[in-house]
């Protein structure tokens, strides 16, 4: 029987208790197939500043780099927020994802027929939604030098390498291959010569996927046309500040910012997580809804270990929760025939994933 290794960085606020449900819902596909989990914690974000005094310890950094993958929970809360900036929680998952080179953040935005009423969108505007943002994670203005501020002023650099750019471009244009061929890279051009940059090499790639149709938009365009008709869009390739906000907004298309998973890949180990973050409001109080946690998880099986089945096993799971009414707060304003708490959404998934049937 195979064992995957697994790096579980389950981070601060509801970050521990996702983590726990995807972590039931693995096991229970384990249980019905022919390989099995093991799982190192390992420590990020706020909780590893508190014990360690750096909220990204080396011991992390081996333990993922030794795992067949990570999954990831959700680090930071206003308790850190006056930290010097290198002793945030954020850093220490940007500092992360820069070790271990995964440049292709991939955040898919499915509407679920379920939730249509959900959104805070017109169904007909958002019933069928399935689009990818492709987001580069470990260049622009998040880690370009110079930075730095003083009293009366603040300055970061928005700056990427044709290296950087290429390599971003070719990830969307494969992932366009599998889906429907169309890639609309999203910049500033009008007003950036980074964004040039970006538009003219993306516009060099795609030269090699002669079958692939290439748009270009500008992120504001982009915001607005994301609410206007988001069906317009397959795959969004985007810098890292406009892939952050754009799939922030997209997520709000499938309803809540729960649902939404991402995979970080194009290294080694990949890093599977929900795109929200540590929601320090609603922390410990066993209301935050599993499933961005638990679709992850399914990514992670789908892309990193190959587990395909297992994988869909689980997107059926979720799917069945959802036609059966089963909703965790954060969706429970229309529709509930029932509403749950985190853990009883992790079961009932768990439980429909080890059916070994979809
Ligand atoms: C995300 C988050 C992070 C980011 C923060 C927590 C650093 O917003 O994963 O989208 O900006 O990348
Ligand atoms: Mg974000």
């Amino acid at each position: 029987m195979k064992t995957y290794k697994i790096a579980l960085i389950k981070g601060d606020g509801i970050g521990p208790e996702i983590i726990d449900e995807a972590v039931k819902v693995l096991d229970a596909v384990a249980s019905c197939s022919d390989f099995d989990f093991s799982y190192e914690e390992a420590l990020m974000g706020g909780c590893a500043y508190d014990m360690t005094g750096d909220p990204l310890p080396q011991e992390t950094i081996n333990i993922s780099l030794n795992s067949d993958a990570v999954l990831f929970g959700a680090i930071g809360g206003t308790k850190w927020d006056n930290l010097p900036r290198e002793k945030r929680p954020e850093s220490g998952l940007l500092r992360f994802r820069k070790e271990l080179g995964v440049y292709a953040n991939l955040r898919p935005a499915v509407v679920y027929d379920e939730l249509v009423n959900a959104s805070s969108l017109k169904p007909e505007i958002v019933r069928g939604v399935d689009l990818m943002v492709v987001r580069e994670l470990i260049g622009g203005i998040y880690f370009g030098e110079p930075k730095g501020r003083d009293e009366n002023k603040g300055w970061n650099t928005m700056v990427y390498t044709r290296p950087e750019i290429e390599r971003i471009a070719h990830q969307a244009f494969k992932i366009a291959m599998t889906r429907s061929k169309r890639v609309c890279s999203i910049d500033k051009a009008n007003v950036l010569d980074v964004s040039q940059l970006w538009r003219d090499i993306v516009t060099e790639v795609a030269k090699e996927y002669p079958e692939v149709e290439l748009s270009h938009m500008y992120v504001d365009n982009a915001a607005m046309q994301l609410i206007r008709d988001p069906k317009q869009f397959d795959v969004m390739l985007t810098g890292n500040i406009f892939g952050d906000i754009l799939s922030d907004e997209a997520s709000m298309l499938s309803g809540s910012i729960g649902l939404l998973p991402s995979a970080s890949v194009g290294a080694k180990i990949g890093v599977y997580e929900p795109i929200h973050g540590s929601a320090p409001d609603i922390a410990g109080q066993g209301i935050a809804n599993p499933i961005a946690t638990i679709a992850s998880a399914s990514m992670m099986l789908r892309y990193a270990l190959g587990e395909i089945d297992a994988a869909d096993k689980i997107d059926a799971a979720i799917k069945r929760a959802l036609s059966e009414g089963y909703r965790t707060k954060d969706l429970a304003q229309f529709d509930a025939k029932e509403v749950c708490s985190t853990s009883e959404m992790g079961s009932i998934i768990a439980n429909y994933a080890a059916k070994c049937k979809h």
